[in-house]
């Protein structure tokens, strides 16, 4: 699958130069008139940059990365996974309803989507697995079933196929 991917990356990599070289010889050699010069005492200038400050501060604060530092009680289970071409590993695909999960997300190759759904539409929550990252997921499944593990960052040719099951008693 790793060969064929490459195979048809190259194909279509060179179809691209093909395309843009065509593009580049068949273009015309018209002129293109110089840009006027910039003005440092234009109004709007000014009016932007000053909107521009305020704006950024009134929406910045507070600031949100304050909660990371907040100490979190311990979960009921830990669950560690990993995404990689184009599959999900699973340390355990089995929790409880009612009980607290953190699922520790991470990547071997490149990013995954870790999302879970119920009943393959409705998006229950999500992360992303990056490579050498583990980024936490806590979760409270409420009901009892099964629900579907499916990556939600566009990772390849075999994307669509990786999925998981996580059985909830
Ligand atoms: Cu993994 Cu898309």
């Amino acid at each position: 699958m790793q060969s064929f991917a490459l195979t048809l990356s190259l194909v279509l990599m060179a179809a691209i130069v093909l395309i843009f070289g065509w593009v580049v010889l068949s273009a015309s050699t018209r002129e293109v008139p110089p840009a006027k010069p910039f003005r440092w005492r234009s109004p709007i200038f000014w009016i932007l940059i000053v909107a521009g400050v305020i704006i950024s501060v009134a929406t910045l604060s507070p600031w949100p990365m304050s909660g990371h530092t907040a100490s979190a009680s311990e979960p009921d289970q830990v669950i560690q996974v990993t995404g990689q071409q184009w599959r999900w590993e699973l340390s355990s695909d089995t929790v409880e309803s009612g009980k607290e999960v953190e699922f520790q997300v991470t990547s071997n190759d490149v990013n995954h989507g870790f999302a879970i759904y119920r009943d393959k539409t409705k998006l229950i929550t999500q992360t992303q697995a990056m490579p050498g990252f583990v980024n936490k997921l806590r979760v409270i499944f409420d009901e009892p079933g099964e629900y579907e593990v499916m990556c939600l960052e566009y990772c390849g040719l075999s994307h669509h196929a990786m999925s998981a099951t996580i059985f909830v008693r």
